[in-house]
């Protein structure tokens, strides 16, 4: 295996073929708590490292980043809690604009926050389409759903007998990489209902960082782990044979 201690993240990217990192931006409200802030403090300050994170990973070469915002079950948080979170999301919409050369895409069911929400979520896509980098943010989003989802979508096209290729064709993210390394903050070590099919053969890494603490060495950090992983799809290494 080479030995990459000294090598720059941008190239263990490259060589390590990493393309798409899915962040689950757990320990807002603790980071708070420990502050003694109220809740709605550490979602603020959780935001801003989204954004950090998001520049950074652009920058080392990482073509897709998701991130997982609100869940379906988010919803039964307190209604001041609620509310900030998305009101964070909706400046971000507008600030995600400015963002180029990203295209936006939305896995989960926004519109059913609120009409607001659900329209500028949808023009946002619209708008961003085609960009080079891809951000999935996970707004109203379950894994299982996601996959009852597909399942209806295919029943609608008349199917009887359906194949994995045609659940990967009608999830939320179809058309995009499955994610190559999932990172949890906030020391849980749980998948949360998140990204259930895609992430059948990522690799995990688990932070102990808060996420609002959540910095670019931590993501290096995760990607010099991920770089030492052996992947094999349920395989043999590359360089062992079987007898
Ligand atoms: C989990 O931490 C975090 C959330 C449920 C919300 C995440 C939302 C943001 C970071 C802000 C808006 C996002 C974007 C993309 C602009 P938690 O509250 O469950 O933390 P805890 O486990 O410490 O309580």
């Amino acid at each position: 295996m080479t030995d990459i201690s000294n090598m720059a993240v941008r190239e263990i990217v490259q060589q390590s073929e990493l393309k798409h990192i899915a962040f689950i931006m757990d320990g807002n409200g603790r980071w708070a708590k420990n502050k003694g802030l109220p809740r709605e403090f550490g979602h603020r300050a959780g935001a801003e490292t989204f954004k950090k994170v998001l520049r950074y990973c652009r920058k080392i070469g990482i073509s897709v980043v998701t991130v997982y915002a609100f869940s379906t079950e988010n919803i039964k948080r307190p209604k001041r809690e609620v509310e900030a979170i998305f009101s964070l999301l909706l400046d971000y919409i507008e600030e995600a604009r400015d963002e180029d050369g990203v295209e936006f895409c939305f896995l989960g069911d926004p519109a059913a926050l609120g009409e607001d929400i659900g329209k500028k979520a949808r023009a946002l896509e619209e708008d961003t389409r085609g960009g080079a980098h891809r951000v999935n943010i996970a707004l109203n989003y379950g894994g299982r759903a996601e996959i009852v989802h597909a399942v209806n979508e295919l029943i609608k096209q008349g199917k009887t007998e359906i194949s994995e290729d045609d659940i990967s064709a009608n999830i939320y993210t179809k058309g995009c990489p499955d994610p190559d390394l999932v990172v949890r903050t906030g020391k849980e070590t749980r998948i949360s209902n998140f990204l259930l099919w895609q992430s059948a053969y990522s690799e995990f890494y688990f932070s102990d960082a808060m996420w609002p603490d959540f910095s670019a060495d931590d993501v290096d950090a995760a990607i010099r782990d991920f770089a030492g992983r052996s992947r094999r799809w349920g395989g043999l290494d590359k360089n062992e044979t079987r007898k």
